[in-house]
């Protein structure tokens, strides 16, 4: 089974946006799901270029869904919705 892929954008919009508020991801994501689902950091996911997306950082890519404004709880919950899929 292919395990399912999160970037947690490191960039400077989304750190600026409080990305770094997500790195708890990094340890709650495998305590969840194990080898299932990989997380890792990314440089910028090209979502802050225009302003009107700029304000919506930071952003975190599961698979290939953008989440937008992300917070722990959105990704957990965007998260929990395709693992349910595989
Ligand atoms: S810095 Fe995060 S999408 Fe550009």
């Amino acid at each position: 089974m292919e395990s399912i892929e999160v970037k947690i954008c490191s960039g400077t919009t989304c750190f600026v946006m409080g990305s770094t508020y997500l790195n708890e991801l990094y340890e709650i994501i495998p305590q969840l799901y194990g080898d299932k689902v990989t997380v890792k950091p990314s440089l910028c996911l090209g979502q802050c270029s225009s302003s009107d997306k700029h304000s919506k950082a930071p952003y975190v890519k599961i698979d290939d869904e953008y989440v937008s404004q992300a917070t722990i709880e959105k990704v957990l919950d965007v998260l929990k919705k395709k693992v349910e899929q595989v």
